[in-house]
């Protein structure tokens, strides 16, 4: 009997989970996403191509390779349609290798007519929301009403469709949302809802299976499977910065439910971090620069959401935040992604702790949004040396080795691997 690996994000998402996830495909026999749906991007870059994906899992590049979409995961039939006809672009015919979760949930247009409305009528206690409908979706799922990728099969998919969408459009309308108005993708809602029954009959065209019996007779089987996860652990709905959170759990545990395999079937933790911190969206971030250097960790890393454009908010890694996550996944390994980006800085700092009223921490406070966090910084000279061209880990420059101990110091993880850059056969391993 074999295990599920498990490789997540330990900050606020965007650790560069796509890269390494496609980097580590060629250990597995299976990749499965569990949580989460297409408020996910997930980068890959190799020979030259560039590649986003939302809701398909990260190994659908490597063809001998079985993808799974789990029945954590919600799915939104058109951009899942322009998912497919993106990747078949590149030649990739993903009807050969991805299987779907009969449990998954469905996101409706009107799921995400909901997702505008409460973001409006929150005004300026906005969560900055990708408005891909994810929160509503799994209010649904949890009220025991939602539809899942199975119920498209039943013959009354359309009147279960139209008694949800009614729901959504009344209670939009009570929050006080121009609902006439409202466009998906540049379109108008019905029109878009037309585009969304007709991308169903991509979805047929898959394998839409019972996942977790193939997952658990996969691991019977001795195959190896990789759970991906999305977003971050941050952004967890029990342990994030509530309310600035996604509405699934990103944490290890969110594996056992997301995929239906038992907590006693989970292998090695992956933990992927970046060498400072992002995020998007609202919400604390204490070690957030304001200044010229947040400006160039932005500028050098590229930080534009992959997914909505936003520039991404930067920061000096936050230790008590990656210890946290370190805690609850489960870290057995870490991966830390983009020194790179620091490559000119004279120098690069940490967060070890925090100040709040004059008190020193290394705990997340219960209190995360409302109380006044002064992060507690170590410096560490930079190593002001190109990383690009190194091909080991013993080849790092050594004040770049000086500050990857002392993050497995802080977090008590050893680290597995570094990345620098965005291509696939950037990854040294230690
Ligand atoms: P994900 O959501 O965790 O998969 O991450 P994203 O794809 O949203 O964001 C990570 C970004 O960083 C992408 O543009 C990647 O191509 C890029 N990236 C990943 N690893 C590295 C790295 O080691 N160095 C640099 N410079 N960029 C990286
Ligand atoms: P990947 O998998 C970064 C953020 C949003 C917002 C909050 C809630 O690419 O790392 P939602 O759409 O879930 O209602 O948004 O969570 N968020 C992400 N931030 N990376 C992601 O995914 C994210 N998915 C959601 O910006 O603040
Ligand atoms: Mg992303």
């Amino acid at each position: 009997m074999s295990k599920v690996d498990v490789l997540l994000g330990l900050q606020w998402g965007d650790e560069g989970k796509g890269k390494v996830v496609d980097v580590l495909t060629p250990q597995y026999d299976v990749v499965a996403r569990f949580q989460g749906g297409p408020n996910a991007g997930h980068t890959l870059e190799f020979n030259g191509m560039k590649h986003v994906l939302r809701t398909i899992p990260s190994g659908i590049f490597h063809r001998e390779k079985i993808n799974v979409i789990g029945n954590g995961v919600l799915i939104e039939p058109c951009i899942f349609k322009g998912e497919i006809e993106a990747l078949k672009e590149k030649n990739v015919d993903a009807t050969q290798n991805l299987y779907i979760s009969k449990k998954a949930h469905l996101i409706l247009p009107s799921h995400r007519l909901m997702d505008a409305a409460n973001e409006q009528s929150k005004g300026k206690s906005k969560i900055g929301s990708t408005l891909k409908g994810i929160g509503p979706a799994y209010t649904d799922k949890v009220a025991r009403t939602g539809l899942r990728v199975g119920d498209i099969l039943s013959a009354d998919f359309s009147a279960r469709f139209e008694h949800l969408r009614q729901q959504h459009i009344q209670m939009a309308r009570m929050l006080g949302f121009d609902v006439e108005s409202f466009q998906l993708e540049g379109i108008p809602f019905a029109e878009y809802e037309k585009r969304w029954m007709e991308s169903l009959q991509t979805l047929r065209q898959f394998r839409l299976i019972n996942s977790e019996y193939f997952i658990n007779q996969c691991l019977r089987d001795g195959k190896k499977v990789l759970a991906e996860g999305a977003q971050g652990s941050m952004l967890d709905i029990d342990f994030g910065s509530y309310p600035f959170v996604t509405s699934s759990n990103t944490v290890t545990a969110g594996v056992c439910s997301g995929l239906g395999i038992a907590p006693s079937s989970i292998g090695r933790v992956m933990g992927i971090t970046k060498a400072y911190c992002t995020r998007v969206g609202a919400g604390p971030f204490p070690t957030e620069l304001f200044d010229e250097t947040g400006k160039r960790l932005c500028e050098n890393g590229h930080e534009f959401g992959s997914v909505t454009g936003r520039p991404r908010r930067c920061g000096w890694i936050d230790i008590p935040a990656l210890r946290y996550a370190c805690m609850l996944d489960g870290v057995t390994d870490l991966f830390v992604t983009k020194p790179d980006v620091m490559d000119d800085f004279d120098e690069v700092k940490m967060c070890t702790a925090y100040s709040i009223n004059g008190q020193q921490t290394d705990e997340l406070p219960f209190e995360f949004n409302d109380v006044k966090i002064e992060p507690v910084l170590q410096k560490f000279e930079g190593w002001k040396t190109p990383l690009a061209g190194t091909t080991s880990y013993e080849q790092l420059p050594q004040r770049l080795r000086t500050y990857l101990d002392a993050i497995e110091q802080h977090t008590g993880v050893h680290i597995m691997a570094v990345s620098i850059s965005p291509d696939r056969k950037d990854v040294l391993f230690k």
